[in-house]
């Protein structure tokens, strides 16, 4: 089944357009990723397909259903600021929370999950002493009550340390094999590209981009940089004389900068400086990030 599909959405804050026409479909057991400058408008998607805001115009049907309030519970959100109960400790608030969504685990099930945010014993205290990323990680927690499909989270590592971001995209992962929708946002691409299978990049209300972390970076890649580190360096000279289609772009200490057309002139160029004398230490197809692509959105 398909988790969202969502048809030419808009969403005006007077004359501002926050969302601009955004077509999308995330597919169940899918990790989507969102990505876009602040303001870009990921926090109103979240707020509109959550029914959280009202819409300007445009069709959005979650879990096959178009009316949002037959699948809240079928919905776990993590919003980009939660109010928290500041007087509750870490699992009274998750055992409350949970009893409200009708979550039928045990008072040791909530400490596992305590666990499984990366908030262990020191969780247990009141949230009013929490640091910004245990109130992070509660969030996280909390949008996991009740045995959601559809996981919803609003930049759930921006301000964690990196240990508890590589547990909480290991969390998301788990999610997704136990058949879980997870849809998020994030500033860090290189977070997003390791755990997306697709990511939008949204820019000004409008979604730029759409496709795999693959499909986004191939499209944009025409030729490919080969970066070479020899003794003695290679010289423009060398490239010039080499029987492969190579161009040189530029040379930095030991390492040179060459272009060429597709991969499979690797195997030519590495044999050509080989032939040619040179020591051969490295040489490195430079592949483009999801940053270089988000950079030229
Ligand atoms: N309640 C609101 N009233 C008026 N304007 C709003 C409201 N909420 C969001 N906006 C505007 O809509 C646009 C999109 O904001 P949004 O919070 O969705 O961006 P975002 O992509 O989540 O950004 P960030 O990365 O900073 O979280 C911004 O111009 C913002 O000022
Ligand atoms: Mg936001």
């Amino acid at each position: 089944m398909t988790a969202v599909h969502i048809e030419e959405l808009t969403k005006a804050f007077g004359a501002k357009k926050a969302l601009d026409g955004i077509s999308l479909t995330v597919e169940e057991g899918e990790i989507f990723g969102f990505v876009g400058h602040n303001g870009a408008g990921k926090s109103t998607f979240i707020h509109t397909i959550t029914g959280v805001l009202p819409t300007s115009s445009g069709k959005i049907t979650v879990l096959g259903e178009e009316n949002l309030d037959n699948v809240k519970g079928c919905m776990g959100i993590m919003p980009d600021t939660a109010n928290l109960y500041e007087y509750m400790k870490g699992v009274q608030f998750l055992k409350f929370m949970g009893e409200l969504k009708n979550d039928k685990r045990t008072k040791k099930d909530y400490y596992s999950l305590m666990e499984a945010v990366g908030l262990g014993v020191e969780g247990d205290k009141k949230i009013k002493d929490y640091s910004f990323g245990m109130r992070k990680k509660i969030s996280i927690a909390q949008a996991l009550l009740g045995n959601p499909e559809l996981i919803i989270l609003d930049e759930p590592t921006s301000g964690l340390d990196p240990e508890s971001s590589i547990k909480i995209r290991q969390l998301v992962k788990q999610l997704q094999q136990e058949g879980k929708t997870v849809f998020l946002t994030s500033h860090n691409l290189d977070e997003i590209e390791k755990i997306s299978d697709r990511v939008g990049i949204l820019k000004e209300g409008r979604m730029e981009k759409l496709g795999t972390p693959e499909e986004l970076k191939n499209v944009e890649q025409e030729k490919l940089t080969v970066v070479i580190r020899t003794e003695p360096v290679l010289e423009k000279e060398d490239v010039l004389q080499m029987e492969a289609d190579a161009v040189f772009l530029q040379k930095e200490g030991p390492n040179t900068w060459l272009e060429v057309e597709t991969e499979t002139l690797i195997p030519a160029i590495s044999k050509a400086i080989i032939d040619s004398g040179k020591q051969l230490y490295e040489i490195t197809p430079k592949k483009e990030s999801l940053e270089d692509i988000f950079m030229n959105t």
